[in-house]
């Protein structure tokens, strides 16, 4: 019988090693003992931007890329959009389980509750720039948060879920302030009567009378966004939070890894290519381009998805809901061409490059009224239950240690220093 295991020769050396196998890995460090001498340390593993490295063990989502599967606590994301909310699908995050009923309850009155944001931040967020980005403002003041709560230094397990429901309720209401000071308002108060997708959209436009269509298409967008496994800005939030950082700090950092455009930035990038592209005859064109790497097509392609992503199947559909009440924004045209287009090409179709879950989201945001530089700051209100959730599920995982990578050293051989007349 085939055993679970892998046999290396060292053919420095002709040792052979048997490494475990385990869940389809084997263990990086089981490598060191490959020695070509006794003063050698040991073989590693060279993996930059961590490609095929599985830094964690973990069961909060399951994404095959390969199938087009994404799965939140084992609940098909299809199922999770069309029947949950925001606010339940974070417990399910968190907790691993969907809530009782009661439970749903108190967890949702945690939520409004926490909502609340010390007015001391109003005078942080005043202090930007007008035309500030929201992702700075954002990743500011999530950090500065950490300085209002000293005792989410102390770790606990009662103190973990406080500061996580305060980072999944007040990121909604810092963001939300973020837009009003960027459009020059008065900073609104979150209202406790209205669910959490209608109480963002009140914090932003200040009207509490939503479209329930539309309070559900951005409800779903937040379930979508939720959480996506060991991605950079999740691997961010790991990664700071493995040195005892608190969960403001680790969160502040995981909106930075998100601010880029190769990460969730690329929502907002999408809709420049769709505007720069304008009109349907000069979609050719510009693929042409993306074929000779002179752009790159944003919304498309991702480290593990080479298949349709399911997050992009579920925001076109609910892309028609919301135009069903908002009239058809020209630029859907615009990006069905281009997928379409992209889609029997062969530059994108041998490389496996399908629209990603930013190709769509920021028509539904424009739709929504919710500025471009807004956009990647929804994904950042959205992903924070995920982030909350990895970082609790690290914090308890007895197998993490502070995140520290090794390297192979390229850099001079010793030298001498000389002064600087001699150089
Ligand atoms: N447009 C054109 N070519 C692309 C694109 C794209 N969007 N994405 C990948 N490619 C090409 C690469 O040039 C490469 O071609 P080559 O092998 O001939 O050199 C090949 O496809 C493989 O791409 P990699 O860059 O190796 O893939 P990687 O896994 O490193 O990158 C990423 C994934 C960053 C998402 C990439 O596809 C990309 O830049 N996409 C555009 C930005 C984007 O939409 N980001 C959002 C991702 S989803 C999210 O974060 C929420």
């Amino acid at each position: 019988m085939a055993s679970d295991t892998l046999t290396v020769t060292d053919n420095r050396t002709g040792n052979s090693f048997e490494l475990e196998i385990n869940d389809g890995t084997v263990r990086a460090m089981d490598f060191r003992q490959m020695k070509a001498s006794d003063d050698d340390f040991g073989l590693m593993t060279y993996d930059p931007a961590y490609t095929n490295t599985a830094a964690c063990r973990s069961g909060v989502t399951y994404l095959d890329g390969e199938g087009g599967v994404l799965r939140y606590g084992g609940y098909p994301i299809e199922q999770l959009a069309e029947h949950s909310t925001f606010p339940e699908v974070a417990y399910l995050l968190y907790h691993g389980e969907l809530p009782s009923a009661s439970a749903l309850e108190s967890w949702n009155a945690e939520l409004k509750s926490a909502a609340i944001v010390d007015p001391s931040i109003k005078a942080i967020i005043s202090s930007f720039n007008r035309d500030a980005h929201p992702m700075g403002m954002l990743q500011a003041v999530v950090a500065a948060l950490g300085t209002l709560h000293p005792e989410s230094k102390e770790f606990t397990p009662e103190g973990e879920l406080r500061d996580s429901i305060a980072l999944i309720a007040k990121t909604a209401t810092v963001g939300a302030w973020a837009y009003r000071h960027n459009t020059g308002q008065e900073l609104l108060d979150p209202d406790p009567d209205l669910s959490y997708a209608a109480n963002l959209l009140y914090m932003m436009f200040g009207d509490k009378d939503v479209d329930p269509r539309l309070e559900k298409a951005l409800d779903v967008l937040l379930i979508l966004h939720a959480d996506h496994e060991q991605n950079c800005s999740t691997t961010a939030m790991r990664g700071v939070g493995s040195s005892d950082a608190d969960a403001f700090a680790s969160a502040s950092s995981a909106i930075g890894a998100l601010y880029g455009p190769l990460h969730g930035g690329a929502n907002e990038a999408v809709l420049g290519v769709l505007n720069r592209i304008g009109t349907k005859d000069k979609v050719e064109g510009f693929v042409e381009k993306v074929k000779n790497r002179e752009e790159l097509l944003m919304g498309f392609g991702h480290r593990v998805y080479k298949n349709y992503d399911p997050r992009a199947t579920i925001i076109k559909a609910a892309a028609d809901d919301v135009f069903e009440v908002t009239g058809v924004n020209p630029l859907l045209e615009v990006a069905k061409a281009l997928e379409a287009t992209a889609l029997e090409d062969d530059f994108f179709v041998s490389r496996k490059l399908y629209p990603n879950v930013d190709f769509y989201s920021g028509l539904i945001y424009e739709a929504l009224g919710i500025p471009t530089e807004m956009f990647t700051v929804m994904f950042a209100v959205g992903r924070m239950p995920g982030w909350a959730a990895q970082w609790r599920e690290m914090r308890n995982d007895k197998e993490q240690k502070i995140a520290r990578p090794r390297q192979v050293y390229v850099g001079p051989d010793e030298r001498d220093y000389a002064g600087v007349d001699a150089r």
